[in-house]
C-alpha cells in the first residue's frame, strides 16, 4: 500500500468537510475521487499533500505517518499535488521551464559550478535529455524553444505535468486536471497519464468530474458526498452504485459533467 487514508475528519467551522473518510491507493494504481461540488474532495488533497491540518485520522505513505508533516516534507517524500509547480514562467521557455525543476543541482551555487565546472556540464547534459525526453513523451517536444506563455490552456497542463514528472515524484495527486481543457487535449492529457501508470509505474490519485474520463483511466474509484464515502469500487460498479445515482447524478452541475 502506497496511500493509505484511516478514519480522516476535517471541519470548517460549522462544515464537515472530511466525516470519517479512508482511502487506499496500491503503488502502480490510478484512482479516482468523484463526488458533488463541495463534498470534500479538495479538502481531502489538500489534507493528504499537508496544506490542510486533519482534526483526527492518520494518513499513510510507504508506511510512514504525514499528517504532521509540513507539505515540503511530504513533497520530499515523493507525493506531489499538481498545483505545487504549476506556475508557468511565460517568458521562458518550454525547456526551460523543465530545467527549473531539478533541485539537487550543483550549478544553483556560482562556485559550485566553478569548481565542478565538468560534473556541472554533465549534469545539466543529462537533465536536459531527461526533459526532452519528458516533452517528447507528452507531445510537446516541437515547443520545446517556444515561449511558455504562447502554449494553450490544454498544452500548458500538459507542461505542469511533464514539470511534475521532472521531480520524480512516486505519487501525483491531480485536482480536476482537465477542466478548461478542450475534449481533445483532455483525451490527450488521460492517455498520458494512463501510460505513465501503465508503463513507467506512476501512482496517480484524480479528482475529475467527467464520469466517462474516470471509467477510461482508473481502476478503482471513491465517491464522496457531504465529506463521507459513499462507494468504493471499479468505475462500472461504482456507477451502477445505486446511493451513487441518487445522491451524484441528482446534481445537476455533476451530471452535465457526467454525461458529456
Ligand atoms: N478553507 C476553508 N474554509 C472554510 N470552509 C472550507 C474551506 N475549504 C473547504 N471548505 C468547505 O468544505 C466543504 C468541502 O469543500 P471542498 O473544496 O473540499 O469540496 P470539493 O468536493 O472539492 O468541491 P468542488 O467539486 O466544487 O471542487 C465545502 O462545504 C467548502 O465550503
Ligand atoms: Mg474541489
Amino acid at each position: 500500500m502506497l496511500l493509505r487514508v484511516k478514519n480522516v475528519y476535517k471541519s470548517f467551522g460549522g462544515v464537515q468537510a472530511l466525516d470519517d473518510v479512508s482511502l487506499d491507493v496500491n503503488k502502480g494504481a490510478i484512482v479516482g475521487v468523484i463526488g458533488p461540488n463541495g463534498s470534500g474532495k479538495s479538502t481531502l488533497f489538500n489534507a493528504i499533500c499537508g496544506f490542510c491540518a486533519i482534526d483526527k485520522g492518520e494518513i499513510l505513505f510507504k508506511g510512514d505517518r504525514i499528517e504532521t508533516l509540513p507539505p515540503y516534507e511530504i513533497a520530499r517524500k515523493g507525493l506531489i499535488k499538481s498545483f505545487q509547480i504549476c506556475r508557468i514562467p511565460e517568458r521562458m521557455t518550454v525547456l526551460e521551464n523543465m530545467l527549473l525543476v531539478p533541485k539537487d543541482q550543483i550549478g544553483e551555487s556560482v562556485i559550485g559550478a566553478f569548481i565542478n565546472r565538468k560534473r556541472y556540464l554533465v549534469q545539466e547534459e543529462s537533465h536536459k535529455k531527461a526533459a526532452v525526453e519528458l516533452l517528447d513523451w507528452v507531445g510537446l517536444k516541437g515547443y520545446a524553444n517556444e515561449y511558455a506563455g504562447n502554449l494553450s490552456g490544454g498544452q500548458k497542463k500538459l507542461l505542469v505535468l511533464a514539470r511534475i514528472l521532472m521531480a520524480k515524484p512516486e505519487m501525483i495527486l491531480l485536482d480536476e486536471p482537465t477542466a478548461g481543457v478542450n475534449r481533445p487535449l483532455a483525451n490527450k492529457l488521460m492517455t498520458v497519464i494512463r501510460s505513465l501508470g501503465r508503463e513507467q509505474g506512476f501512482t496517480f490519485l484524480i479528482i475529475e468530474h467527467n464520469m466517462k474520463i474516470i471509467s477510461s483511466v482508473c481502476h478503482n474509484c471513491y465517491v464522496l458526498d457531504c465529506g463521507k464515502v459513499l462507494a468504493e469500487g471499479n468505475p462500472v460498479q461504482v456507477q451502477q452504485n445505486e446511493k451513487v445515482l441518487e445522491v451524484y447524478l441528482s446534481s445537476s452541475h455533476t451530471r452535465k459533467h457526467a454525461e458529456e
